[in-house]
Order: structure tokens, then C-alpha cells, then sequence
């Protein structure tokens, strides 16, 4: 079959990379994360540098891109990207950390008033001393140290009386950081795993790590702005592209009459129960924010127990499996010869990854839906192991979308350095390699 002209192109840039440094993609030594990349620390962030050369590919083969669209949007690593093109960006996500890190990157950047209400809030910090514990939950004294949960409350306090929503926007992603750093769990993992003795003597005071999380953002947000300016896409306190996040689930979305140009995402990678737990990872920190604060209204039984969230994201319900395989057998081959060498090794397996792939094949129906013809497609994946067999993820997703009438446009195999924090690799366990697939609707 003749290859599309636009296709070709795409095709010579990206291999162009790759054949003058074989390590291209690897990203190794420029893949920091600086300005508003930084300002959160969540699981399996993408590389923004990686996710900004292949919006650039894109772009130029296919000039009408005006709205960019993530339906798992996570951290928001494509968003700031957009942002920083100028371009028009609608992202989801089922957790609602993620909606209130995307909030907080989206501006607006007001950095001079922030300023002063850094030294308002940081003021009060010092000043006070809480007596009585803020807010309460299950399990919150096997989280926190009592003194912690003291200085947390002081400075949920503090947050709660500062007047604009904005700046306690940016306060509460601070505090999000801050109550990971100064809880009971492991930082080594995403679930919910009790720190030794002799680590949690080690916790430091939860009013230093605050100070210290909010003048780095600080310095992240002004920088941000300073390159939007730079770049000519700041208007006023605001990127010019209109950026829109919504807390939804990708399998159960409605259509909606919106049609966006490009698609650039990173799916979960498998079931919640050996992979990331997006939602454990965020559960202590939801715990100490205000959620009425998040401009999206926030489902509160999203809060409601440890695994609330990741129950309801991909994968995380078993049921019905029997009925989900049929319904996906003769759409991926790569996927049925998984099931089936998984089968032999541990029956009770397959049931994760046949719920995993049915719930993705939802997500992917509702995404290209909401895509304009000939849009291009990024979609960053790792390839995970159940019972110690590959799960070639990029195989899966490459059939899924074919068989809903998409067209299979080149993948990139990368290497991941590894990194500091629990990282893509450590998850997508195949020695440290993921796959960017493009696709076109
Ligand atoms: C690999 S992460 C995305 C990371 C993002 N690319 C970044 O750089 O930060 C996958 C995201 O999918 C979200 N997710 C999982 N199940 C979902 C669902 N059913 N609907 C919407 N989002 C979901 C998770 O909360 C997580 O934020």
C-alpha cells in the first residue's frame, strides 16, 4: 500500500534523528524537567523535550493543528508542551491530583502577587501552631507522625485563609509534595507501603519541606512565564492557548462534538494491582487538600478508600473477563497469543490482562472519536510482564486502532536512563525501553 505523502515525511524526520545518534531517543542528559514540568512529582511522567520533538514532526506536515488532546493527561507533560507552541490543549484524567497539578501549570501566572502571598502564607506558617488536627481520614494516624499531622494542619490553615483560588491552587500542590515527603510510606514505591522505624524517625518538619516546595515552584512559575513571553505565547498572566482539563474516565466518556488535530498521550500500562497506582499515590495528599478548590467538580468517593481511584481506572475491575476476551479475540492477534502463553503459565493472570486491554479499547473508541480526520496520533507505552511474560502493549495498541479504521504511521523504540525516582522503567520492567507508536485516524 502506497504510504500517505505527509506519512513519509514524518517518517524521514523522525528516522533522520535516530540515524545521525542511534541513543536519539534515549534522551539521555536532556530530559530535565524545568519550569512547569517541575512542579509536580507524579508516576510515569513522559519526557517533555520528547513530547515537544514530536508535536514539532507533526506540526510540520500537518499545519491546521490548533487543539491538542490527552485523555490521560496525568502531570500534564503534554500540556505545558502545547502550551509552549501556542497551541489549544483539552486533557483528562480520572485522578484528581492530576487535574489539580494540570490547573495549577495552566496558569494563570501571576508572579508578581504570588510573591506576596508566598511571604503572607509563609509568614502565617511560622507564626502559628495548630492544636488540633485539620482534617480527618482512615488510617491517618498510621500515615502520620502526630507532630506531622500538627504541622500539616497549620499549613492547611494557613491555605485555607488565603483569599484568591489561584494561589491556593499552587499552595495545595505544594502541600501535595510535601505530605509525600513527610508521611509514613515508602517514597521507593506508588502504593501505600509502611515506612521502617528507623525511616520514619527520619521524617523532616513538614513546615521546612513546605517553604522549600513552594519557593521552587515559585521559581518554576516565573521561569515558566518568562519562556511563554519569550516564545511570544503569553498573553497578559496566561499562554495564549486555551487550555481546558476535565476529570473524566477515559472508557466511560460521552461524545462530545468537539474534534481535536492531535493526540499525544501515555496510557496507564497495565492493571493497577502490580503496576502504577496512580490512585494510592495520590491518596494521602488528596487527603489534605481542599477539593472544592479544584475548578472540575471532584467526585468525593474518589476519596472514599485507598483503592477508590485505581479501581475505577483502566484494568481495575476483573469482572466479566470471559465476555470482554471474546469481545476483543479476533481484533488483536498479538493479544490473544499473550493470553494464551499466560494462560499456561498461571491461568488467574489473564483475567488482569484482558480487563486492562478491554477497558483501554474503550478509552481508544472514545479518543479517535474525538478527532478530526487524518489526525495524527503519539502515544507513549510500555511494554509490561504478567507472570514474567511480555505484554508487547504496542503490538495490542497497534491492532486495536487498526481495527477501528486508523492507520499505522512508525514506532520509535527508546531506552530509559534511569532516574532517581521510582521510575517508567521500574514499571515497564522491559529493560527499560517503551515505545512511541504513531498512528493517524
Ligand atoms: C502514564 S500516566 C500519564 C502520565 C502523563 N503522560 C505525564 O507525563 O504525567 C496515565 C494516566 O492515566 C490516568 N488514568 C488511568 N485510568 C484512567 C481512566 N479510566 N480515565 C482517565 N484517566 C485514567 C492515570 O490517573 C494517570 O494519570
Amino acid at each position: 500500500m502506497d504510504v500517505r505523502v505527509e506519512d513519509q515525511i514524518v517518517i524521514n524526520k523522525l528516522q533522520a534523528y535516530s540515524s545521525a545518534d542511534d541513543s536519539y531517543w534515549s534522551f539521555k542528559g536532556r530530559s530535565t524537567r524545568k519550569h512547569c514540568h517541575a512542579l509536580i512529582q507524579y508516576p510515569a511522567m513522559m519526557v517533555p523535550q520528547m513530547q515537544g520533538e514530536l508535536i514539532d514532526a507533526i506540526q510540520s506536515v500537518d499545519s491546521n493543528i490548533t487543539t491538542v488532546f490527552d485523555p490521560f493527561v496525568g502531570s500534564g507533560t503534554t500540556m505545558g508542551e502545547s502550551m509552549m507552541r501556542g497551541l489549544d490543549f483539552v486533557g483528562h484524567d480520572i485522578n484528581p491530583l492530576a487535574i489539580l497539578a494540570c490547573e495549577v501549570k495552566s496558569g494563570p501566572l501571576y508572579v508578581r502577587k504570588l510573591d506576596e502571598k508566598i511571604i503572607s502564607v509563609l509568614g502565617f506558617i511560622e507564626q502559628n501552631n495548630v492544636s488540633e488536627v485539620a482534617v480527618s481520614f482512615k488510617g491517618i494516624d498510621k500515615w502520620f507522625l502526630p507532630e506531622v499531622q500538627l504541622e500539616l494542619s497549620t499549613i492547611y490553615i494557613a491555605i485555607k485563609a488565603e483569599p484568591s483560588k489561584w494561589a491556593r491552587k499552587i499552595f495545595w500542590l505544594a502541600l501535595s509534595n510535601t505530605v509525600r515527603s513527610t508521611c509514613n510510606s515508602r517514597s521507593s514505591t506508588y502504593k501505600l507501603h509502611i515506612k521502617s522505624e528507623e525511616q520514619i524517625e527520619k521524617i523532616g518538619s513538614a513546615k521546612n519541606i513546605f517553604k522549600k516546595n513552594l519557593l521552587k515552584s515559585f521559581e518554576n512559575i516565573k521561569a515558566q512565564k518568562a519562556m511563554l513571553a519569550e516564545k511570544g505565547y503569553l498573553n497578559r498572566s496566561k499562554g495564549i492557548g486555551q487550555v481546558t482539563i476535565k476529570n473524566v474516565d477515559a472508557k466511560l466518556r460521552k461524545k462530545s462534538k468537539l474534534k481535536f488535530d492531535l493526540l499525544v498521550s501515555s496510557p496507564p500500562y497495565g492493571d493497577n494491582s502490580t503496576t502504577v497506582t496512580y490512585g494510592q499515590f495520590s491518596y494521602l495528599p488528596l487527603q489534605w487538600i481542599d477539593l472544592t478548590d479544584i475548578n472540575e467538580n471532584i467526585d468525593s468517593s474518589m476519596l472514599s478508600y485507598q483503592n477508590a481511584i485505581d479501581s475505577s481506572s483502566l484494568g481495575g475491575s476483573l469482572k466479566e473477563s470471559k465476555d470482554k476476551r471474546l469481545k476483543l479475540i479476533n481484533r488483536s492477534s498479538s493479544l490473544e497469543k499473550c493470553i494464551e502463553k499466560i494462560l499456561k503459565v498461571n491461568p488467574d493472570n489473564i483475567k488482569k490482562l484482558i480487563s486492562f486491554v478491554y477497558d483501554l479499547d474503550l478509552s481508544l473508541k472514545n479518543a479517535i472519536e474525538e478527532l478530526r480526520e487524518n489526525a495524527y496520533m503519539i502515544w507513549t507505552l510500555g511494554n509490561r510482564r504478567i507472570s514474567d511474560i511480555e505484554v508487547p502493549l504496542d503490538r495490542i495498541m497497534r491492532e486495536l486502532l487498526e481495527s477501528r479504521g486508523c492507520t499505522y504511521v512508525y514506532e520509535i523504540e527508546r531506552t530509559i536512563p534511569s532516574k532517581r525516582m521510582a521510575s517508567r522503567n521500574q514499571i515497564a520492567s522491559t529493560m527499560g525501553k517503551e515505545s512511541v507508536l504513531i498512528m493517524r485516524r
